[in-house]
C-alpha cells in the first residue's frame, strides 16, 4: 500500500479515536453539570446513548471542515492543531451549556464564545459551523440528561434557550468580519447582548405567558452573553501565545511602528522602510483582492527587507550622501551584498519568532530572480568575454514563493521600485510595464511553486494598476505657482 494512503488512513483513525474519547468525557461531564449529580451510575445507558450521538456530530464536523472548507482555505495553521482548537472550544462550550443550565437558567448558554473564539482564531465560516454543532452538541447532552431524569417540563426552555443563545452567536460573528480592533469588538458583542434580551423575551412568549419567567429569560440571556464576551476576551491571548495562532488582532500589533525591528528600521534605513510601507499599500489592495488577510499581507510588506538591515549602505533607497559603495566593488561582489538581504531577514525573522509566512515573504520575495543590474554591468565590464558571465551569479538563492503572500509581495516590490525609480507616463504605459512584469516572472518560473491563479493573477495586475497612481500622484509646486502669478 502507498506509505501516503496508509498516513492518511492511521491519521484518520487516530483523530476519529479521539473524538470518540472526547464526545465520551462530554456526555459524562455534560450530563453530571446539567442535572448536578455526580452520581452517574443511574443514566449510564443514556450516557453511552449521547456520547455515541455526539461522536456523529463531531464525524459530520470533521468532514465538513476537512473536505468542504477544504484544508487549502486554512494552510496558515497546521491541520491537527486547527482540529484540537476546534473540538477543545467546542466541547468547553458545550460543557458550559450544560453547566448553565444545571446551575443558572438555559437561555444564559454562553455559545456565543465559541463562534467568537473559533471565528476570530481560525475562520468565520468555521465559526459559525462551531456555533451550530455546539448548539446541537448542547442540545443533545441536556435533553436525554434531562429525558431520563423525568424533568421534561424543562425541554421547552431548554430548546428555546439554546436557540436563542446560538442566534447571539451568529449575531457577533458577524461583527468579526467588519475587522474592528479587540476593544471595539468588545463594544459591538456588548451592544449585541442588549438587543439578544428582547429577542429572548419574544422567544419565550411561544411557550409561556408567566411575565416572570419571560423577564428573567431575557435578563439570563443578556447575562450569557456577556460571560461569553468575558470568557471570550480572557481566553483569547491565551490560544494565541499557546497555539501560537496569529489573529489579527496579534497581526495589527506587529504593524505598529512602534515594534523594535521597525523603529530600528526607521533610524538605521529610512528607504527602506519608505519603500516597505508604499509596498504595504499595495500588497494589502492584491490580497483584499484575491481574498487573503489584509493584515498579514501589511505584515509581509513591513518586514520583507528587514535583512538590509545588515548593511543598508548597499541599498540605493538609503544612500542620501551620493556616495554609492558597490562603485568600489565588483559587480560579482555587489550582487553578493545585495542577495544576501533575503536570508539573512528571514533568519531575523525566525528568531523573533514571527509567523511563517512573513519569514516565507523575506526569504522568497526575490525567489531566484536575477540582479539584472549587476549581470549587466559585469557583462559590459567584460567586454569580449561577457559570454563567460554566468548569470547564476547573479541570482538570488530563492526559494521561488511558497505561498501566495510570498507571491504578491515579490510582485508589489518589482512595480514599486519600478514606478519610483520611473513613473509611468500614462495609464497604458503602466498597464504594459506591470504585464511586462508578470510575464517576465511567470516564463522564469516564480510562481510556480504557488497556489496563486492565473485569474488571481489577473486580479492582482488590476488592483496594481488601480493603486498606483494614488501613490505616485504629483503635487503642485507651491513655490513656483506663486511665481507665476
Ligand atoms: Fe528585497
Ligand atoms: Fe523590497
Amino acid at each position: 500500500m502507498d506509505k501516503k494512503i496508509k498516513n492518511e488512513i492511521v491519521s484518520t483513525v487516530l483523530t476519529f479515536a479521539a473524538l470518540l474519547a472526547t464526545a465520551v468525557v462530554v456526555a459524562v461531564g455534560g450530563t453530571m453539570l446539567a442535572l448536578h449529580t455526580a452520581d452517574i451510575v443511574p443514566y449510564i445507558g443514556s450516557i453511552a446513548a449521547t456520547a455515541v450521538a455526539l461522536f456523529v456530530i463531531y464525524v459530520v464536523f470533521y468532514i465538513y471542515i476537512r473536505y468542504i472548507v477544504g484544508s487549502g482555505e486554512i494552510d496558515s495553521l497546521p491541520f491537527p492543531k486547527l482540529l484540537a482548537i476546534v473540538y477543545f472550544t467546542v466541547s468547553a462550550g458545550v460543557l458550559l451549556s450544560c453547566l448553565s443550565t444545571g446551575f443558572l437558567n438555559s437561555f444564559a448558554m454562553p455559545i456565543a464564545c465559541v463562534a467568537l473564539t473559533i471565528g476570530i482564531l481560525i475562520k468565520i465560516r468555521i465559526g459559525l459551523m462551531s456555533t451550530i454543532i455546539t448548539a446541537l452538541g448542547s442540545l443533545t447532552v441536556i435533553c436525554s440528561a434531562i429525558y431520563v431524569s423525568g424533568g421534561e417540563a424543562v425541554l421547552p426552555e431548554v430548546i428555546f434557550g439554546c436557540l436563542s443563545s446560538t442566534v447571539s452567536g451568529f449575531a457577533m460573528i458577524f461583527l468579526i468580519r467588519r475587522r474592528y480592533s479587540r476593544f471595539k469588538l468588545t463594544w459591538g458583542a456588548l451592544i449585541v447582548a442588549l438587543i439578544m434580551a428582547p429577542f429572548s423575551a419574544l422567544l419565550s412568549l411561544i411557550y409561556t405567558t408567566d411575565a416572570s419567567e419571560i423577564v428573567q429569560n431575557a435578563v439570563y440571556s443578556a447575562i450569557g452573553d456577556l460571560i461569553s464576551i468575558a470568557i471570550m476576551t480572557a481566553s483569547l491571548p491565551m490560544y494565541e501565545r499557546i497555539c501560537n495562532v496569529w489573529t489579527d488582532f496579534r497581526l495589527e500589533e506587529l504593524i505598529s511602528l512602534n515594534q523594535p525591528l521597525l523603529k530600528r528600521m526607521s533610524e538605521e534605513a529610512p528607504g527602506t522602510l519608505s519603500h516597505s510601507m508604499a509596498l504595504a499599500n499595495l500588497a494589502e489592495s492584491c490580497a483584499i483582492a484575491i481574498g487573503l488577510n489584509p493584515f498579514m499581507a501589511r505584515a509581509c510588506a513591513y518586514y520583507h527587507d528587514v535583512g538590509k538591515l545588515k548593511n543598508p549602505q548597499f541599498f540605493v533607497e538609503n544612500q542620501t550622501d551620493g556616495y554609492n559603495p558597490h562603485d568600489d566593488l565588483i559587480p560579482e561582489v555587489s550582487a553578493n551584498m545585495i542577495t544576501r538581504h533575503t536570508k539573512a531577514g528571514a533568519e531575523m525573522l525566525k528568531e523573533m519568532h514571527m509567523p511563517e509566512e512573513i519569514v516565507k515573504a523575506a526569504l522568497e520575495h526575490h525567489g531566484t530572480s536575477a540582479v539584472g543590474f549587476f549581470y549587466m554591468k559585469a557583462k559590459y565590464i567584460s567586454g569580449d568575454r561577457a559570454k563567460g558571465v554566468d548569470e547564476k551569479e547573479y541570482r538570488y538563492e530563492g526559494p521561488i514563493p511558497s505561498t501566495r503572500y510570498s507571491a504578491v509581495i515579490m510582485l508589489c516590490d518589482i512595480c514599486e521600485a519600478m514606478f519610483r525609480a520611473k513613473p509611468p507616463e500614462d495609464f497604458e504605459a503602466m498597464q504594459e510595464a506591470v504585464d511586462k512584469v508578470v510575464a517576465a516572472k511567470i516564463a522564469d518560473g516564480q510562481f510556480d511553486n504557488c497556489k496563486l491563479t492565473m485569474r488571481e493573477l489577473n486580479t492582482i495586475k488590476q488592483t496594481i494598476c488601480s493603486i498606483v497612481p494614488f501613490t505616485m500622484h504629483k503635487r503642485i509646486d507651491y513655490a513656483k505657482a506663486k511665481e507665476r502669478r
